[in-house]
């Protein structure tokens, strides 16, 4: 009765609005982009516009709400629903579907209210709908920001439904299950699609592949559980018209944020419209949402650019560092890194003598990787023990923590330490005090990834433990209540596995979302208590390289892949979507038939750092780097805070080449490689951009080898900002893994 009673408020605030709403316009705007959405005279929201900016807002009127023509010729009475759901008359793939308690599947959703304000950065939409017959609500948030071009945009799904005692066995506990669910949906008419996606696997992130899409639907997902990517990252490009290019053409660019599963499905329909859905991976995952609970769904973040994916790119960057990267606008340590150097060999002399080494590098920072803890039979001597024992490996480091520190101080760098907090070994204390807090399946063999399993986040218990393995480690060795580990690799190398979770009991389908929301709770938790210690984010590579996980750390790892000529590509891939001051960049001993010049000069145009061994290096070798580093301390403003234009693909070339401008268009930076160019292959110079047209500008070629004089025709003149954008500079050569650093300061 009570059930009747909602529903039929509902139905009546429905019907109330509906005459009121029926052709409601509402804008969604930035400076160049107009997201239009409509209330149609059946009080359901349509998207009416996406795409550039109308001049005149009094033109909105005339977007009409049902965009389609049967293919009769009438006109059939059908939009492009905002939202739309499973079980309506949309035979497209649903941005929601719903099980209601009563094991009814279907859901339509009708406009209640709209309110627009001020946030930073932008302004927020949010949009109430709710369903006529099922006291189930939908909340649509938009926050566009007009300088970036950004619009980032997420739902919120709550309901108050009984349990259905005739329904018993479908909703045995008075919830309602999201088969499936969206953070938005969008739609374009288009001539053509292109989809560029970024497939990966370990060593070989970021790698782009274009592909035009025809009728039907492409699926780009994930299902690792712990991490945002290993097949495929989540991000994507759709070329609109034509294939997505650099400096033309309409191009859309989105991401969602969410550390687990994820799926873009990207469908295009009978009459050549395509959909594109960015959202939860339904898969195993049917979620059971209990009444009054608010169902977040993962942020999309997406921009439309004009002029290709280069002004996109650079869009999306000053949106992350001013608005969603933690600490964007604040400066990035360089460091000494001691995996490569020792892997898990290593002991307090050794230590202390890289950290003297990370001083002579003139860099930041000593980062202790991987192998400092477990103790017994559990040391962390390989892969195969101590994940979870936190306890510093007292053979290897009698003073633990403090004396690392102290060490560090000695030497005259910061110190900072790495953790996989989220895992453990079977062979560790932790595994064997409580088997319960590890998802697996006990009933089956056990999968390992890396002879590791992964904690069960979804478990309020598991989330205090790693809260508290963090925030011991960040306080011992404080002097005076001020932490002296100043920097936190934080690694998650497995995918989940034996996918049961002890807690989750009769919500096993929920786990893939309450694992992750965990992880989060955990993540802004350590973010609130340590504001002032840097993270790098890390998954056995580049597999944490999302927008959410990015608010919480400072910092990502982008490959375990450091050959300089496999940068190239997977810094060009990544720099699509993040800036440089986001990619973490390190010099190690990944193709030694490269230069220390080329490798170092790969790794500065992004957040610089090293995992080499000074030992096998000569007097030459070590005076340069010293000389690099300094450079990129000096340079950090333009390289990490600077407009980036990526100017000449490896993709399409033998070479790469990008500049950074700063600011003020005072300083810029143009790195240029050459990969393996042919046999008497001709040289382009390299033009450059965002630069002053009127200002003149010195060029200076930094990072060269001691006592190496510049071979570039142009060092040490002065040239416009014109004739630079416009002839360029001969900054090619012949030469494979060659490379060229050029500084430009305006006079
Ligand atoms: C995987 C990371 O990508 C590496 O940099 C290193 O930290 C290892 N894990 C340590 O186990």
């Amino acid at each position: 009765m009570k059930h009747l009673l909602l529903s039929s408020l509902a139905l009546l605030s429905c019907s109330a609005t509906a005459a009121f709403a029926a052709n409601e316009v509402i804008p969604i705007r930035t400076n160049s982009t107009d997201l239009v959405l409509k209330v149609g005279p059946n009080n359901r929201l349509y998207q009416v516009y996406l795409g550039e900016r109308l001049l005149n807002e009094s033109d909105y009127q005339h977007l009409p709400w049902d965009v389609y023509a049967a293919s009769d010729g009438s006109v059939c009475q059908r939009g492009w629903e905002v939202y739309n759901t499973g079980g309506s008359e949309e035979f497209f793939e649903p941005a929601i579907d719903i099980t209601h308690t009563d094991g009814n599947t279907t859901t339509y959703l009708y406009y209640q209210s709209h309110e627009q304000r001020t946030v930073e950065g932008g302004t927020e939409t949010i949009i109430r709908l709710a369903d006529n017959r099922y006291p189930v609500q939908v909340t649509l948030h938009y926050v566009a920001y007009p300088e970036q071009d950004v619009i980032k945009t997420w739902s919120e799904i709550v309901h108050h439904e009984k349990a259905d005692k005739k329904a018993r066995n479908i909703a045995p506990n008075g919830c309602i299950q999201l088969r499936s669910v969206n953070s938005a949906m969008l739609y374009f008419r288009r001539p053509q699609y292109w989809l560029t996606e970024f497939s990966s696997d370990w060593a070989r992130e970021a790698q782009m592949s274009s592909q035009q899409l025809q009728f039907g639907k492409k699926v780009v997902d994930t299902k690792l559980g712990s991490r945002a990517a290993m097949h495929s990252h989540p991000f994507f490009e759709v070329g609109l018209g034509q294939p997505a290019a650099e400096q033309q053409g309409e191009v859309l660019m989105g991401t969602i944020g969410w550390t687990g599963n994820w799926r873009y499905t990207l469908e295009v329909d009978n009459v050549g419209a395509l959909r594109i859905l960015p959202g939860l991976n339904p898969n195993t995952s049917a979620y059971q949402l209990k009444a009054g609970e608010v169902f977040t769904t993962p942020e999309f973040i997406f921009t439309i650019s004009n002029q290709g994916t280069s002004l996109g790119s650079r869009h999306l960057h000053d949106w992350a560092r001013k608005y969603q990267v933690r600490d964007g606008e604040k400066p990035r340590m360089s460091l000494l890194n001691n995996w490569e150097n020792t892997y898990f060999d290593f002991d307090q002399e050794k230590l202390a003598n890289l950290m003297k080494e990370a001083k002579t590098l003139g860099v930041d920072m000593f980062l202790l990787d991987d192998g400092w803890f477990g103790n017994g039979d559990h040391a962390r001597n390989g892969d195969t023990a101590g994940l979870g024992d936190w306890e510093v490996n007292h053979a290897k480091l009698p003073g633990g923590v403090p004396a690392l520190c102290d060490a560090a101080d000695a030497a005259g760098v910061k110190f900072g330490i790495w953790i996989e907090p989220e895992m453990v070994n079977p062979m560790s204390d932790l595994f064997e005090k409580h088997p319960d807090w590890v998802i697996r399946q006990t009933n089956r063999e056990t999968y390992y990834y890396r002879n590791q399993l992964v904690l069960d986040l979804a478990n309020p218990a598991v989330q205090e433990y790693v809260y508290q393995v963090v925030a011991q480690i960040l306080t011992d060795g404080s002097v005076n209540g001020d932490s002296r580990v100043c920097y936190f690799k934080w690694d998650c190398n497995s995918p989940i596995t034996n996918i049961y979770s002890p807690y989750c009991k009769d919500k096993q389908s929920n786990l893939y979302v309450d694992h992750v929301r965990g992880v989060y709770n955990v993540m802004s938790r350590v973010k609130e208590n340590f504001p002032n210690t840097p993270m790098m984010l890390c998954s056995g590579g580049g597999g944490r390289c999302d927008y959410e996980a990015l608010k919480y750390f400072t910092e990502f790892w982008c490959s375990d892949d450091t050959d300089p000529i496999e940068r190239l590509y997977i810094q060009w891939g990544f720099s699509q979507f993040f800036p440089a001051k986001a990619m973490c960049a390190h010099v190690t001993d990944w193709n030694r038939s490269a230069s220390v010049k080329f490798r170092t000069d790969v790794a500065s145009m992004c957040k610089l750092g090293f995992d080499i061994g000074l030992r096998h290096l000569n007097d030459d070798e070590i005076k340069y780097l010293q000389g690099a580093v300094a450079n990129w301390h000096r340079l950090q403003g333009v390289i990490l805070d600077g407009q980036q234009y990526r100017l000449v693909s490896p993709y399409e070339s033998n070479h790469m080449a990008v500049n950074y401008v700063s600011a003020s268009q005072q300083k810029a930076v143009l790195f240029a490689y050459d990969i393996h160019p042919r046999y008497k292959e001709p040289l382009s110079k390299v033009r450059l951009q965002g630069l002053d047209a009127t200002k003149r500008y010195k060029v200076a070629e930094i990072n060269l080898m001691p006592g190496e004089a510049s071979t570039l025709s142009e060092n040490g003149k002065v040239f416009s900002g014109d004739y630079l954008m416009k002839v360029g500079l001969d900054a090619f050569s012949q030469e494979s893994q060659h490379s060229r650093v050029i500084e430009l300061t305006a006079e």
